[in-house]
């Protein structure tokens, strides 16, 4: 069976599972952070070589001050304890988004992170922190505009190729499957360009109740597409 190489998840519905049992919202952001760590675990055993998580987009700092202090208490504990457990795998662990908007500690955590495991091939967790497609397209896009003005590129010579080498997620293989859960079937500006031909998975589940089984669901939604790329025949 074809096991996606790269999944791109979209960890929908914590406010509303949380909301749904008289919790405050924050407590579905603890529940969803212990899902990330059963689903990361269950997505290596079934052979999956990256995912890559939207944990906080750019607009997210727009929610209440309490919400966003809980997610980045919540990012500091996992940084400093469940990632460095992945490390100890051999996990290579990447950021994408923008990181200058972070406290310093969480920062320089990520950096230090990024640097010491940039060499690890056991597994590799993508997490999109502040982060945002369009943001990522127009810094791409000043790259390369830079190399114009310079006059070491003609415009007619940019390249699709050159926009990918550019983004943040340079280098990584494009996600060949997305999952949203809560039932939202959008792709909320996360990965704009990287997505061009994933397969989309949208489950009603709430992040914190998605699991193994779950998952399953997904992979096997996935084995009965028929990819193209563009094409006419199925590419296996
Ligand atoms: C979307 O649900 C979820 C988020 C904005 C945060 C995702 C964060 C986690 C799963 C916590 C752990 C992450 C790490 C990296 C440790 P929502 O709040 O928009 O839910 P709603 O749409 O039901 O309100």
């Amino acid at each position: 069976m074809t096991i996606p190489q790269h999944i791109a998840i979209i960890m929908d519905g914590n406010g509303r599972w949380a909301k749904q049992r008289g919790l405050p919202r924050t407590a579905g952001h603890k529940k969803g952070a212990e899902t990330l760590k059963k689903i990361l675990k269950y997505a290596r055993e079934k052979g999956v070589s990256v995912v890559t998580l939207f944990a906080f987009s750019s607009e997210n700092w727009n929610r209440p001050k309490e919400e966003v202090d809980t997610l980045m208490d919540l990012f500091r504990s996992y940084l400093k304890n469940d990632v460095q457990a992945l490390i100890k795998q051999g996990i290579r662990i990447s950021f994408i988004g923008n990181r200058q908007k972070f406290a310093s500690d969480i920062k320089e955590q990520m950096d230090k992170i990024e640097a010491e495991t940039k060499n690890l091939t056991a597994f590799h967790v993508v997490l999109a922190l502040s982060y945002g497609a369009r943001d990522d397209i127009v810094l791409a896009v000043q790259k390369i505009t830079e190399r114009v003005q310079q006059g070491i590129l003609l415009p007619a010579d940019i390249t699709g190729k050159m926009i990918s080498d550019s983004l943040s997620t340079a280098g990584i293989v494009e996600p060949d499957l997305v999952i949203r859960t809560s039932g939202e079937e959008r792709i909320s500006n996360f990965l704009l360009w990287e997505l061009a031909y994933a397969e989309l998975y949208f489950t009603p589940v709430y992040w914190p109740d998605f699991n193994e089984l779950e998952f399953d669901k997904a992979l096997a939604s996935y084995q009965k597409r028929q990819r193209r790329f563009g094409g006419l025949d199925p590419v296996k």
